[in-house]
């Protein structure tokens, strides 16, 4: 499974590169807000460190706004992939970039249904927002074994990336259902290497090293 961080954080980002960790990155208008960066500058920055695709977000409502939009991002680096909303211009949008060779991610998935379509526009991601349904007190990860089926089912090469990440399970669960890819803000990517246990442990073998005969 390959992991992508959900960030607009470049302190974040370059320690996971560092660790190759971060084979991708995906940022949204709210991510870009808590950099307290200007967007244009801070993707670009973003885009350069970054060995795999970043995902930034178009914000017009429109399929002719988010086209231009999309044609402007993709000038700023060959790992450009555009973040398209779930809405009918949205697929409108999706189909014409497609035809263009931009690529795409279909954002803010909660069906199976809008993975479908999305897919049949020629999305080349989907990214269904698990823990946000988890919020409403659905079972977010589901989602995403319905979508990886149906995908499968009709041969669709459209990848899944698991998004709304909120704790170290949801990254489990989607790697056991054989999800492309997951989405993980920094927080959760602490969480992933340590356990109690591992700390307990080396503390341990530090403090009784100290002890041995040498
Ligand atoms: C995905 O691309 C989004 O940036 C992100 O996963 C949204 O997560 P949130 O529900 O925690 O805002």
């Amino acid at each position: 499974m390959k992991f992508f961080i959900d960030t607009a954080e470049i302190i974040e980002i370059k320690k996971y590169v560092e660790q190759g960790l971060c084979d991708g990155v995906t940022t949204n208008p709210t991510l870009i807000m808590k950099s307290g960066r200007n967007f244009e500058e801070v993707t670009k920055e973003i885009l350069k460190i970054v060995p795999g695709p970043v995902s930034v977000e178009a914000i017009s409502e429109d399929a002719k706004g988010m086209v231009k939009e999309a044609e402007r991002f993709a000038g700023w680096g060959k790992n450009v992939v555009v973040k398209i909303p779930m809405t009918a211009e949205g697929l409108k949008a999706v189909r014409v970039l497609t035809k263009k060779g931009i690529k795409t991610n279909v954002t803010l998935v909660f069906s199976a249904n809008q993975a479908l379509l999305a897919a049949k526009a020629g999305a080349t991601y989907v990214s269904p927002f698990i823990g946000r349904l988890d919020d409403q007190g659905e079972e977010g990860i589901n989602l995403v074994a319905e979508i990886l089926d149906i995908f499968e089912n009709y041969g669709f090469k459209t990848e899944v990336i698991v998004a709304s990440v909120r704790h170290a399970r949801h990254v489990t669960d989607a790697a056991l259902l054989g999800a492309h890819i997951a989405t993980i803000p920094p927080n959760v990517m602490e969480k992933l290497y340590r356990h109690a246990k591992t700390d307990e442990g080396i503390d341990r073998f530090l403090s009784d090293w100290k002890k041995a005969k040498k």
